[in-house]
């Protein structure tokens, strides 16, 4: 019971992000995911990027035009450099980012089958492996909140697997 009003309470916050401007999605990415203007010289792959906003207020301000959305949801804004695919096998080449980001979709893009929790190590680790993967090597992943308002069950759960794969894959 608890568990489908916390699964509620999150889709409500979620639809709140997806009606944040492209201006606020920007800044919420730019302040948070401690962003610096040179980080955007390179190629950036934003990993559930909803419909692409943060892409696309870069390109129209001219900051970036080299920011890659990938979300298995298509319902993409931002059309040019936007993927359809899974953070767990994505179709991209190797070490092909200068860096890689995340934000408000973990712990969602790893455990997209909350109800199925021995699944989520093994999204956890495949998607983790693949942003380690794309991200060429020295450079950065970067995530937004881990939990955004999921309960703290959860939230413990997801960290305590997280950190294990995190040292398990010897990222820290
Ligand atoms: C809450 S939205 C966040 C959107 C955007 N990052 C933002 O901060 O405004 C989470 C997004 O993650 C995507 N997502 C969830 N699981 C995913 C997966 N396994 N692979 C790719 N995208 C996923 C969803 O489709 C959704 O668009």
């Amino acid at each position: 019971m608890e568990r489908y009003s916390e699964e509620f309470r999150s889709q409500e916050e979620e639809k709140e992000e997806y009606l944040q401007t492209d201006e606020e999605v920007f800044q919420r990415y730019f302040y948070e995911l401690d962003l610096k203007p040179e980080d955007f010289e390179g190629k950036i792959l934003d990993v559930g990027s909803g419909s692409g906003q943060f892409a696309k207020y870069a390109k129209e301000h001219g900051v970036s035009s080299e920011i890659y959305s990938l979300d298995y949801n298509a319902q993409f804004q931002e059309k040019t450099n936007a993927v359809q695919g899974l953070a767990q096998k994505m179709p991209f080449k190797d070490e092909q980012f200068n860096l890689v980001v995340s934000y408000a979709s973990v712990p969602r893009i790893f455990a997209n089958n909350i109800e199925y929790p021995d699944m989520i190590e093994e999204n956890i680790r495949q998607g983790l492996s693949e942003m380690l993967r794309v991200v060429r090597k020295g450079e950065e992943v970067r995530f937004g909140p881990i939990v955004n308002g999921e309960g703290e069950e959860l939230e413990r759960t997801f960290r305590e697997i997280l950190n294990k794969v995190l040292e398990e894959l010897q990222i820290k």
